[in-house]
């Protein structure tokens, strides 16, 4: 089929349905091939050799699909995170590979806020308990319960994300530390943060621990079995950063059934939507043990109305400048 366009851009899926908001940016020259689909067997050879580049958002995107990517100049990936995209493959194929910052990093610290203040001010269990009350309602304070200053909130990665943490979290007067090996020397102090050194003290000190690292061979199980061990007894996770950094849901149920941990707040999941497993299911079933000491959402820390138009608006950017200049804003250089 030929259009009389210059260019083809492919979009793997969309969250939002029609690709109309990357069309308007895109310009007439460039006619989109909307695959709609996150299966990335279902992207027929053919049409991946047409792209001159293409956008992806939830597909996994392989060797095998990336071999029939013959004129692209670029794949740009929707979001943050891109364990899902074969980076070795794509250099091998010499096709230069682009996320996308920042477009909900104030939702994603936002989202990481509400995490830690409702589950330091025990919000989720006063409200599944006080149904139940029928007399002394106010008597039923749970305990303990620390003041916000008297608490300490331990920050893993502080990039864009984890420094937009902090910044929430000072006037709430906890005392923060944060751990991110990334970070220059005086990031510390810029940011306002105690920096430690080493994860494991961190973990020991901290009241509340949130992640804001990605997912990589270093990071994956950093809150396993052994990580949960070393945190304070007590002591509240939230996740807003990816599943695999919290991977083993065993580990996990056995803390909280335990009273080891006392709360955690999940926003990724290693299998999202998730796979069978007692700890979901208890979630599920609202079980009494663990009523308003689990919330899960479903990986949207991301999203606001504002975030959904950034997004899309600064992917289809990132490929129009690529298209027009050659070049590849936000390119991820990092050899996997
Ligand atoms: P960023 O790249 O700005 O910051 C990540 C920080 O983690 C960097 O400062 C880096 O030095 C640090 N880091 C790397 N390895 C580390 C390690 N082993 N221990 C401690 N720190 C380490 O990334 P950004 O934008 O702040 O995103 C952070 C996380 O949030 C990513 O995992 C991303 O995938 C996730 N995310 C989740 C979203 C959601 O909807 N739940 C949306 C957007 C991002």
């Amino acid at each position: 089929m030929t259009t009389g366009r210059t260019y083809v851009v492919g979009i793997t899926d969309h969250m939002i349905g029609k690709p109309d908001l990357e069309a308007a940016v895109l310009g007439d020259d460039v006619e989109i091939d909307f695959f709609a689909s996150t299966d990335e067997a279902s992207f027929a050879p053919d049409r991946l050799a047409r792209l001159d580049a293409l956008m992806v958002w939830g597909a996994r995107l392989g060797a095998a699909s990336i071999a029939h990517l013959t004129r692209c100049k670029g794949v740009v990936r929707y979001g943050v995170g891109y364990e899902k995209i074969d980076l070795a493959a794509l250099g091998r194929a010499g096709i230069p590979f682009a996320n996308n910052p920042d477009y909900g990093t104030e939702e994603v610290a936002d989202h990481a806020l509400a995490m830690i203040l409702s589950l330091h001010r025990r919000l989720f269990e006063h409200d599944a308990r006080a149904r139940g009350y029928t007399s002394g309602w106010q008597v039923h304070s749970l305990k303990p319960l620390s003041r916000s200053n008297r608490a300490t909130v331990g920050v893993v990665g502080v990039g864009r994300i984890g420094t937009a943490v902090v910044n929430r979290l000072k006037p709430f007067g906890f005392h923060i530390l944060g751990y991110d090996p990334g970070q220059p020397p005086g990031h510390e102090k810029a940011v306002g943060y105690e920096r430690t050194d080493r994860l494991e003290e961190l973990f020991a000190r901290s009241d509340v621990v949130t992640l804001h690292c990605p997912a990589n061979g270093e990071t994956r199980g950093l809150l396993g079995a052994e990580g949960l061990a070393q945190l304070k007894p007590g002591a509240i996770v939230v996740n807003t950063a990816r599943g695999e950094l919290i991977d083993d849901l065993d580990a996990l149920e056995h803390a909280l059934r335990s009273g080891h941990l006392a709360a955690a707040a999940i926003d990724t999941l290693v299998t999202e939507p998730p796979q069978d497993h007692s700890l979901l299911t208890a979630w599920r079933d609202r079980e009494d043990w663990l009523a308003g000491r689990l919330v899960i959402t479903p990986h949207n820390a991301f999203y606001s109305d504002h975030a959904a138009v950034e997004m899309r608006t600064n992917a289809a950017k990132t490929v129009r400048i690529l298209l027009d200049e050659g070049r590849l804003r936000n390119q991820i250089t990092e050899t996997p």
